[in-house]
């Protein structure tokens, strides 16, 4: 009989104390600690959790005699998913979906255990949040049928380890890890220590029986997965799937990945009958544009291995009463805040009385430095209310100088502008060395913001 005790656990990190406190010491965050009966595992549970659902214990085995021949990557039908994956699903691995309610993960899984099973691959989805009927209907709507798929309403871990083994599928959709619950933890439904062990069980399924998993997981308000960080580190990979609701398009990222590049981006299109890809994002970011605008700079961002054009606008008006207002959708604010300080110090922009809206354009979310002078251009453009030529793209991380410092992958940024008719984009003059500059657009170099300020705004 397993001793059972009380322990404090942090909701956020999944540190545990013996008693309440009311600041995490490990990650900081207050009133996340929560009380959660744990038991002390018994010597046998300890020792079925090494042994496989087959029987098998693993070895130690000597490298060089480990088999290094790559098992080949699983494709899907939707290449976007592929690529963020880093080229195909790797059997037996574990893959954790998160993102916001309503945001459409059930819909991409359902999707993507359809056309596996087309391939007649065995796939179990595994709901404990929707009934057969309910899944059957959304089944419907999508057009996803096929034999060797079974839906299975479940939330028990051992019932659902059963069914693994006797159906011995080799895809399994957990929706979601937050709903299920395993037996040995008395602690509540989505609870860390619950989250943790199912997603440890999870894991050792996958790997023991070379069964590739797919686990949803809920996204807290703050955007972080719900549950502990260490859900993250347990899988082998973290994707986000992101959007907003107002907008058909749907981003999946990849911001964890044992067998591929992070940052990957793959883009989709939400319909009634389901996700469709988004073969040139491109267009799409920069499909509602005005032609003469002021406020509006055009950035080839890279995320992951893909480069896109993304509009920045920028409104930027006298503050009416109070402190300025700054805020920023789709870009961090402090990199905007860094980014105004800049244009105000080097630049002479008198700022500090104006209020500031920036936006990435069409609900994308940017994170790089490149893309720092086109949100300075734009900035700067809505203040003089002088517009930017349509035609124009820019790259170029901005340092504290005001300086314009050099970016990576700039050839395949360059490409993509004149890909797309752009007649001229603006890069860091460091970048100008090494590579043989396009002919059909013209690239210019330039060393400070107040220089690419005055050509741009000319
Ligand atoms: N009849 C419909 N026609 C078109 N789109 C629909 C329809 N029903 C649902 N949707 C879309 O599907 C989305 C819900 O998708 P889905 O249930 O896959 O999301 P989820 O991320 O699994 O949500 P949850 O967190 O609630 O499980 C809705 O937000 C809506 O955009
Ligand atoms: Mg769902
Ligand atoms: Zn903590």
């Amino acid at each position: 009989m397993a001793k059972v005790r009380t322990q404090y656990v942090c909701q956020n990190c999944g540190y545990n104390s013996p008693r309440y406190l009311g600041r995490c010491p490990n990650c900081g965050q207050w009133n996340t600690l929560v009380e959660e009966q744990v038991q002390s595992t018994s010597a046998s549970s300890a020792k079925a959790k090494t042994t496989t659902l087959t029987g098998l214990v693993s070895k130690p085995q000597k490298i060089s005699e480990i088999d290094s021949k790559q098992t080949p990557r699983v494709k899907t039908r939707l290449n976007e998913l592929n690529r963020v994956l880093g080229g195909g699903i790797v059997p037996g691995s574990l893959i954790l979906i998160g993102g916001d309610p309503g945001i459409g993960k059930s819909t991409l899984l359902l999707q993507v255990s359809g056309q596996l099973s087309d391939e007649h691959h065995r796939v179990l989805y595994v709901s404990g949040e929707e009934s057969g009927t309910q899944i059957k209907m959304r089944a419907e709507r999508l057009g996803v049928s096929g034999d060797d798929f079974y839906v299975y309403p479940e939330t028990n871990m051992d019932s659902i380890r059963d069914t693994i083994r006797d159906l011995k599928p080799e895809y399994v959709v957990i929706d979601s890890v937050q709903t299920m619950q395993a037996t040995d933890v008395s602690s509540a439904i989505g609870s860390v220590s619950q989250i943790r062990e199912v997603t440890a069980q999870l894991m050792q399924i996958a790997k023991s029986n070379n069964i590739t998993i797919f686990v949803v997981g809920h996204v807290t308000k703050g955007g972080a997965l719900a549950g502990p960080k260490i859900l993250e580190h347990m899988v082998d990979t973290v994707l986000y799937f992101e959007g907003d609701l107002h907008h058909t398009y749907r981003i999946l990222r990849s911001v964890k990945n044992r067998f591929g590049s992070t940052n990957e981006l793959g883009i989709f299109e939400m319909h009634t009958n389901g996700l469709t890809e988004v073969k040139n994002p491109s267009e799409i970011f920069l499909e509602e544009r005005l032609r003469d605008a002021t406020g509006s700079a055009v950035v080839v961002s890279l995320e992951g291995t893909r480069p896109i054009l993304v509009e920045i606008q920028a409104l930027v008006t006298p503050t009416v009463y109070g402190n300025a207002q700054r805020t920023a959708t789709g870009l961090s604010r402090n990199r905007v805040s860094l980014i105004m300080a800049v244009l105000e110090k080097r630049a002479n922009l008198m700022l500090q009385n104006q209020d500031a809206y920036l936006k990435a354009a069409g609900g994308v979310k940017l994170d790089e430095p490149a893309i720092d002078l086109a949100i300075a251009v734009s900035i700067a453009s809505s203040y003089r209310d002088k517009g930017t030529r349509p035609s124009d793209a820019f790259v170029g991380e901005v340092g504290l100088t005001g300086e314009i410092r050099r970016v990576n992958r700039i050839e395949q940024r360059v490409a993509e502008a004149q890909k797309l008719g752009f007649e001229r984009i603006f890069v860091p003059k460091n970048n100008l060395k090494g590579w043989k500059v396009p002919t059909g657009i013209q690239v210019i170099g330039v060393t400070t913001l107040k220089e690419a300020l005055h050509l741009a705004l000319a």
